[in-house]
């Protein structure tokens, strides 16, 4: 069975964006693929965080992921710090990336941007650890949003330049980008990328905001106002993107639902969405609860690390021996 391995940083609360694009993904590949999935708390300090909040957010991503549907009998659920092996091998990883090719990053750039005391090193180097990350389990596959993109290029990239300078060591692994929904717009300006660290809350929907203010973020969102219900991203982004999160909540098609609403109002159609958001929300919170409070969760994070530990001993070893790390027994 092939590998497949994914993270996502507990930094505020995924939003149906990341539910659509990246979660739900997920939970249907597990029948498939041998799955780790990961929550990257190296990766969030990368930007300054308080201590508390990240814990108690490594803990609700550790729920969502399982009110996803993750299921920790078939894959690997786990803290990325709670697994030496991604550090290590990221330090090996950043003595072959090159300072320009780093700096070249598109959301290094961004996030440099935003940073009023001094850029931490750390976002430099971000992915050498996300490829440390991916590498370590001989992932195949890497399912992401259009977002990663780069990181990935950037992550086979350096696979090749590993092996070709050490052993053919580390697998070269593919990114699956997802059909409908790989990037979900912001709701007031859909012409940018939903995120979870939007400063204004009407642009995006958490996974934990409380059902009915859902429904009243989707009926208040930007449409143009030609009135047809029809996708096209370059001059309907605001409708183009309802009916992504349409699609990506429902089991319905782009095609089904522009021929169900052929005939509707945006007021309809938006109305219609606010009340699928509403239920799959109050749905999902109400699985997301039970876990978070349970002890049943730790449980599943302690075997989760266990067998990733167990799962990533051999690569980490294998790649510092290539490089001519530690010593050989006489
Ligand atoms: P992040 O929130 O940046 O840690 O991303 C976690 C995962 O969700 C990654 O696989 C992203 O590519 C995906 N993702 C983040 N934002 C969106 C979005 N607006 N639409 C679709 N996928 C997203
Ligand atoms: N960099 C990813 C993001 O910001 C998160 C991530 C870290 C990841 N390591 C990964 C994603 C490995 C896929 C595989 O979204």
């Amino acid at each position: 069975m092939e590998t497949l391995f994914s993270g996502i940083q507990p930094s505020g609360i995924p939003t149906i964006g990341n539910y659509i694009g990246a979660l739900k993904q997920f939970r249907d590949v597990q029948e498939d693929y041998d799955c780790f999935f990961c929550i990257v708390d190296q990766h969030a300090i990368t930007v300054p965080q308080d201590r508390l909040k990240l814990r108690k957010q490594t803990r609700q991503l550790a729920a969502i992921y399982l009110a996803s549907g993750i299921d920790p009998e078939k894959s690997t659920l786990f803290i990325q710090s709670e697994v030496p092996a991604h550090v290590q091998a990221s330090w090996m990883l950043t003595t072959i990336s090159s300072i320009g090719e780093l700096e070249r990053m598109t959301q290094f750039k961004d996030k440099a941007q935003k940073q009023t005391e001094g850029i931490p090193a750390g976002l430099l180097t971000y992915p050498p650890l996300m490829a440390a990350d991916i590498v370590i389990y001989n992932t195949n596959i890497v399912p992401v949003g259009e977002d990663q993109k780069q990181h990935m290029e950037l992550t086979r990239n350096l696979v090749e330049r590993f092996n070709s300078r050490y052993n053919d060591i580390l697998v070269k692994p593919e990114i699956r980008m997802p059909k409908v929904g790989g990037r979900v717009m912001s709701l007031q300006d859909p012409t940018r990328k939903m995120s979870k660290s939007d400063d204004n809350q009407k642009n995006f929907i958490s996974l934990l905001d409380e059902p009915r203010l859902a429904a009243k973020k989707i009926k208040s969102t930007v449409t143009d106002s030609d009135g047809i219900i029809k996708f096209d991203r370059e001059n309907k982004p605001g409708i183009s993107n309802l009916l992504s999160i349409y699609a990506g909540l429902t089991d319905k098609t782009i095609d089904e639902l522009e021929a169900q609403y052929k005939d509707s109002n945006y007021g309809t159609f938006k109305g219609d969405l606010a009340e699928v958001v509403e239920n799959f929300l109050t749905d999902f919170q109400e699985k997301y609860e039970s876990f978070y409070n349970s002890e049943e969760l730790d449980d599943i994070l302690d075997l989760g690390r266990d067998k990733a530990q167990k799962a990533s001993f051999k690569t980490l070893k294998k790649m510092e021996r290539a490089m001519g790390l530690g010593r050989k027994r006489k």
